[in-house]
């Protein structure tokens, strides 16, 4: 598990800190593109998009005054202590526990995420799982999305703790976690499949840290499609994975690859791979029948290496957040977000037609100014021989907590929201 886990996902996080201001243009752009669905559905007696959009600009009321765009803001310095600890939570594990396994810093606990437009309420367990009552929610994807899992196992935990049933589901309960909080009837679970569609190993000496894998990029994964029908709300995520060297295979032809070395094989980077896979997942739920949910889209996690990449001695040792000043979104982090929210824009049009909710959780620009959050060497146990940092995934209690945040507010927005009747209710 740990090869698997730590190995693959600690493929090349490059970052810059170069302030250029260029690239940063294009986001703003499909914001409004992004928003509007979400402004629409509040809109109860609007039926088109089109319509809609006008309308929620030109009269503004309590209603719509209440919402607020929460992405758009700044980490700010709190004093208040963190929702969890080592001790109170016993969700985390040892390759996020980082305050167990000797982190001396405690800075990186203290900053909250300040909407610009208003507060982010503080994570309530109890008001959460009174929204969730009956429902299922699932992650699925990759193990960032399961560290967002984990955070949320220990927010909740004060209030309620769930039986872990994942071995009535899957016999690989290390990657297929299911639990039941009886107390509420709400199932949290989570979908392993960082690259969303099939793939299998290519090497002919097997699965390793950096191996060549097969993707099938117009074949959706069927360890999560043939699950996630009976799920209310899905979150979808995924990210490092794609940066591996990847074979591309489209109506079973190959039809390039990202670093596979192979001179008669086009290089068609890491972003062909991360566009179709998302493609053909965000199809996959708008073909699947049965499928009635509210899919929230967490967009790319970035990676935080400093002095080298991931497998060269790379590190992130860093104690506080940039400021925008300090860390811009661009390059290829930037590429990777503007990929998969071109996607997500395309699904989300199709979505609305269908009737379904599509919404993005857009914290690719936030945590890219949190390169404090990660382990590094503090998230594993000392007894092993690990010599790769990390700083893919978050401590725990970290500035993960803030993803729940998010999507609570999301959540109860979504259950406030008396929208047309085109569109599937969940709550
Ligand atoms: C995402 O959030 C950032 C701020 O973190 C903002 O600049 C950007 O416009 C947002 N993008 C969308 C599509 O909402
Ligand atoms: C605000 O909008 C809601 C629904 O769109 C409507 O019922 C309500 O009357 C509006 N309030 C005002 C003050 O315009
Ligand atoms: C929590 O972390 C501290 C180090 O700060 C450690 O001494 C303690 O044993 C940890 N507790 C648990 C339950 O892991
Ligand atoms: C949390 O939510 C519950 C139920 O909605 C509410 O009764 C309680 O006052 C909330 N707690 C805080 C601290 O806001
Ligand atoms: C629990 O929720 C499920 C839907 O997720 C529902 O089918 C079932 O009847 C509920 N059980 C109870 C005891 O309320
Ligand atoms: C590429 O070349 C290798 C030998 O170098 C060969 O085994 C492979 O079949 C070739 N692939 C294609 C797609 O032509
Ligand atoms: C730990 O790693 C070092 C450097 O790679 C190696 O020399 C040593 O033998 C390893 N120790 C164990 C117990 O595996």
């Amino acid at each position: 598990m740990t090869m698997k886990l730590r190995g693959n996902e600690f493929l090349n996080g490059k970052y810059t800190t170069r302030t250029t201001a260029k690239s940063f243009l294009l986001v703003p752009f499909t914001l409004l593109l992004i928003m509007l669905p979400l402004s629409l559905m509040r809109n109860s007696h609007e039926s088109t998009p089109e319509v809609s959009s006008v309308t929620v600009s030109s009269s503004l009321n309590s209603t719509e005054i209440k919402q607020c765009d929460i992405f758009s803001g700044r980490w700010m310095h709190t004093n208040g202590a963190p929702y969890y600890t080592n001790e109170t939570c016993h969700w985390i594990i040892d390759q996020q526990n980082c305050i167990k396994f000797g982190r001396p810093d405690r800075e990186y606990l203290h900053w909250r995420w300040k909407p610009d437009e208003c507060e982010l309420p503080l994570f309530n367990a109890t008001q959460f799982l009174n929204l969730l009552r009956g429902k299922k929610m699932v992650f699925v994807g990759d193990s960032v999305g399961r560290n967002q899992m984990q955070s949320l196992l220990c927010l909740l935990s004060h209030v309620s703790e769930p039986e872990d049933v994942s071995h009535r589901y899957s016999s690989d309960v290390m990657y297929f976690k299911r639990y039941i909080y009886h107390d509420y009837n709400f199932t949290l679970a989570n979908l392993w499949s960082p690259y969303f569609v099939r793939s299998s190993d290519a090497d002919p000496k097997g699965h390793s840290f950096n191996s060549i894998i097969r993707l099938y990029v117009d074949e959706a994964d069927e360890a999560w499609t043939s699950q996630v029908e009976n799920f209310d709300i899905v979150i979808i995520s995924s990210g490092q994975w794609f940066f591996r060297p990847l074979l591309f295979y489209e109506e079973g032809q190959l039809v390039g690859c990202n670093k596979c070395g192979m001179e008669n094989v086009t290089d068609l980077t890491h972003l062909f791979g991360y566009r179709k896979a998302f493609r053909t997942a965000f199809r996959a739920l708008n073909d699947l029948e049965g499928y009635r949910g509210v899919t929230f889209f967490r967009t790319f996690s970035p990676a935080h290496f400093e002095d080298g990449d991931w497998n060269k001695g790379g590190k992130c040792v860093r104690t506080r957040p940039f400021t925008k000043q300090e860390m811009k979104l661009d390059g290829f982090v930037l590429d990777m977000y503007m990929t998969q929210v071109e996607e997500f824009i395309e699904a989300q049009r199709v979505a609305t037609k269908r009737g379904l909710q599509f919404l993005m959780m857009n914290t690719t620009e936030i945590m890219l100014l949190r390169p404090d959050g990660h382990p590094n060497n503090y998230g594993h146990s000392k007894d092993k021989n690990v010599t790769l940092n990390d700083c893919v995934h978050w401590c725990l209690p970290g500035p993960v907590d803030t993803w729940n945040e998010f999507l609570l507010y999301m959540l109860d927005m979504e259950s406030e929201a008396y929208y047309s009747s085109k569109l599937e209710r969940v709550f």
